[in-house]
């Protein structure tokens, strides 16, 4: 059933490819590191940078913007209905060290200029649309993923936690945040969180970050659910001493306990047999880090996901038996064993999956339903609204590296789709 006032507009919808490619390299240049790799961490001066042209570019759109107490940053045009719970979209302009430029930014960016697009058609909302900027969707400074929209979803627990959160340089969350004139006279953040209810929708576009659309020659992903990630932190301690003047049989070297965990996990990942089961050992530190000392600590941080929750479960009690084992084993003690995370899988909305489909159809672009292995703010916004995704296809599916790529007429198709989808959102 499609909208008459929208399907006549449909055919003059007409994304400004030029802006759009060059706010993707402008925005790009906020980076600590060269390019063509992204490096841009939560509140750093890049970080500022970013925020204040993504700002500057809601306004330039029309939106009125507002800040919350973490940053989470909302673009908001004004539907005729503006009582109703407005449709939301948005993503992420962090980026992990020596990242691309499209994780995230398509999802900012593209929806902006979904914005325009609406607006220069000629369709004005009935529930007022927003564009979000979520604030840390990767881990990266403080060691928790979606750390914005976890809030905005009321996690209780986090509110807590951040109190008390210190990044890798002992600056704690609260003092970071206020260098860039969040959380001001605030310990509690609980001021972040939404009511339930305060999005009838929420829509992300984001690049696919698996080769499958590319693969297939589709043009756009609609995504059904949303693996579900945890994340880890052990610790090793042993007794360290001199390379040279320690014999082996009287070691117990921290670093080898970690090097066994780390077989562990691969062995109990695969364990499980499905190939939906993942996990990755990103980090693992030494210390004190020289050749000649016998590691004394080691730190290993890991991620682990599957569609299947109960079988990702099993395979961190894997990994926490395995740690103890090999402490045992080793004469070494496991001195932290932490699930910083462990969350549930989410599922888009059905009616919102319906809204994307057809917003493609008649767009007249290839589409197909998929997961997401990635986990994005959307997981957490699935929590307080109706949830769906929009994948676009991106090269060889490279994400996370420098050599991510997606090209304009596959975002512009993306921003098309999210388009019409809010616009259709809006109207219901
Ligand atoms: C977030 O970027 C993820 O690791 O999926
Ligand atoms: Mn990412
Ligand atoms: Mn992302
Ligand atoms: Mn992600």
């Amino acid at each position: 059933e499609s909208h008459p006032r929208i399907a006549s507009s449909v055919s003059s919808f007409s994304v400004d490819t030029e802006s759009l490619q060059k706010q993707i390299e402008e925005l790009s240049t906020f980076s600590d590191t060269p390019a063509p790799s992204v490096t841009r961490i939560l509140y750093t001066e890049k970080d500022l940078l970013a925020r204040r042209y993504v700002k500057n570019i809601m306004g330039l759109s029309g939106l009125s913007v507002r800040e919350d107490a973490v940053g989470n940053i909302f673009g908001r045009w004004d539907g005729y209905e503006n009582k109703l719970a407005g449709v939301a979209t948005g993503s992420h302009i962090d980026a992990i060290p020596y990242s691309g430029k499209y994780d995230g930014v398509v999802g900012v960016l593209g929806a902006i200029e979904a914005i325009n697009v609406l607006k220069r058609s000629g369709f004005k909302p009935r529930r007022s649309l927003e564009v979000v900027l979520f604030t840390s969707e990767e881990p990266t400074r403080f060691g928790i993923s979606c750390l914005g929209s976890r809030l905005l979803a009321g996690s209780e627990e986090l509110n807590k936690a951040l109190k008390t959160t210190t990044d890798n340089q002992n600056i704690s969350f609260l003092e970071a945040a206020r260098s860039l004139g969040y959380a001001k006279d605030q310990d509690d953040l609980s001021s972040v969180f939404l009511d339930k209810g305060s999005y009838s929708a929420f829509v992300e576009l984001h690049i696919e970050q698996g080769p499958i659309l590319e693969e297939e020659g589709i043009s756009i992903g609609i995504v059904t659910a949303i693996a579900a990630p945890a994340s880890l932190k052990v610790e090793f301690e042993g007794n360290g001493g001199h390379a040279g003047a320690v014999l082996m049989p009287n070691r117990n070297d921290a670093g080898l306990a970690a090097a066994e965990l780390a077989l562990a996990i691969e062995k109990h990942v695969l364990e499980s047999g499905s190939i939906d089961t993942v996990g990755t050992v990103g980090i693992l530190q030494l210390h004190p880090g020289a050749i000649n000392s016998i590691p004394s600590k080691s730190h290993l941080e890991i991620d682990t996901r599957d569609i299947d929750a109960e079988r990702r479960n099993l395979v961190i009690e894997k990994i926490h038996q395995s740690s103890i084992r090999i402490a045992k084993s080793r004469g070494v003690r496991l001195s932290e064993f932490l699930i910083i995370n462990q969350d549930p899988p989410a599922l888009s909305a059905e009616a919102i999956v319906k809204a994307m489909e057809t917003a493609a159809a008649e767009l007249n672009l290839t589409h197909k339903l998929m997961i997401s292995r990635a986990y994005h703010d959307s997981l957490f916004m699935a929590r307080v609204s109706p949830m769906g995704m929009v994948f676009i296809p991106c090269y060889k599916g490279y994400s996370h590296k420098p050599e991510e790529f997606a090209s304009i007429q596959e975002i512009s198709n993306g921003v098309k789709v999210l388009a019409l989808t809010l616009a259709k959102l809006s109207l219901q």
